[in-house]
């Protein structure tokens, strides 16, 4: 059974695609403000649902960071979180405003074995998990999560958006000893989809394969708008090393956020150093190919009508 708690911007509706076209069932999902305020995160959710037909529960978190704040990358992708070159996803009526902690923790406490976390949006649920219920820490398996990076950042120069909307909740998930594998900026960098791969969608005509094609355009177009060929299937790839941990290579690291730099707050420091004490695995390498099929194939299997 697989938690995924999410920010549901395009890249996360598409790593939930993939999970769903999986053997691994979904038991629940939960939001997290970050692609953009929490109140648009629900309505992206329940737009997603209604077109992709989602069936599991979702439930609303965290509004803000720990500390306090909201960060959103809106500069990039507009006050929606998923920007779009026309079309958009069906209104619905959101989830309840809240939820996600307690729904978390009856999920926890009902498992036979620990469970694991799919992760891809800011640490908030899952710091405040880990502050609110400790004793439940054993019962996660594992939690893989998409941030952070080892070297250039994105949204800032030194820091990846997840980390950076939130580096106190991944301090706090550090700090509890939350079994944490990290997909990274460095490794999502690996798998890139381009103008080309938008041809067999676009020749597709269910009005789903309509949106899809749309929304996957407008995601590369982030990339070609700033002068670079092809996008980072962020969220996928995190998706695909819960579905097909065979396609990467982790190593145990010590991680370290930056809390208090000047111009480095967010940035996740990776010690690869042989006598440090590991506290994460992190993504060094994937099979790029792979995770791309998996990828354009969930989204090709979900926009056929
Ligand atoms: C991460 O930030 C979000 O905008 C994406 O959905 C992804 O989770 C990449 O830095
Ligand atoms: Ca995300």
């Amino acid at each position: 059974m697989l938690w995924i708690d999410t920010d549901m911007g395009f890249d996360d509706i598409v790593a939930i695609m993939m999970v769903a076209a999986s053997p691994r069932r979904i038991a629940g999902v939960s939001l997290v403000f970050g692609n953009a305020p929490l109140e648009q995160v629900r309505r992206n959710a329940a737009g997603a649902a209604k077109l992709l037909d989602w069936r599991f529960p979702v439930f609303a978190g965290a509004t803000t960071a720990i500390l306090g704040g909201i960060e959103t990358p809106a500069h990039v992708l507009g006050p929606t979180g998923i920007p779009t070159r026309g079309k958009a996803l069906p209104d619905a009526p959101p989830a309840a405003p809240s939820g996600a902690l307690s729904a978390l923790v009856s999920w926890l406490e009902g498992l036979e074995a620990p469970g694991e976390i799919l992760a891809l949006g800011p640490l908030t649920n899952i710091a405040i998990l880990a502050l609110a219920r400790p004793d439940l820490i054993p019962n996660i398996a594992c939690i893989t999560w998409m941030g952070g990076g080892a070297t250039r950042g994105n949204h800032t120069a030194s820091a990846e958006f997840n980390a950076y909307a939130d580096p106190e909740a991944v301090a706090i998930v550090l700090a509890n000893a939350l079994p944490l594998r990290v997909v990274d900026l460095d490794l999502c960098r690996q798998v890139l989809v381009s103008p080309d791969d938008l041809a067999p969608l676009e020749g597709l005509t269910s009005p789903r394969a309509k949106i899809l094609a749309d929304l996957l355009g407008a995601y590369i177009d982030i990339a070609l708008t700033r002068g670079r060929p092809a996008m980072a299937l962020y969220d996928p790839t995190a998706a695909a090393a819960v579905i097909d941990p065979d396609a990467f290579a982790f190593e145990p690291v010590h991680v370290t956020m930056e809390l208090a730099g000047t111009h480095t707050r967010g940035r996740t420091i990776v010690d690869q150093r042989p006598h440090v004490v590991p506290n994460a695995d992190w993504g060094m390498r994937a099979d790029a190919r792979r995770v791309r099929e998996l990828a354009l194939g969930a989204l090709m299997k979900a926009a056929r009508p």
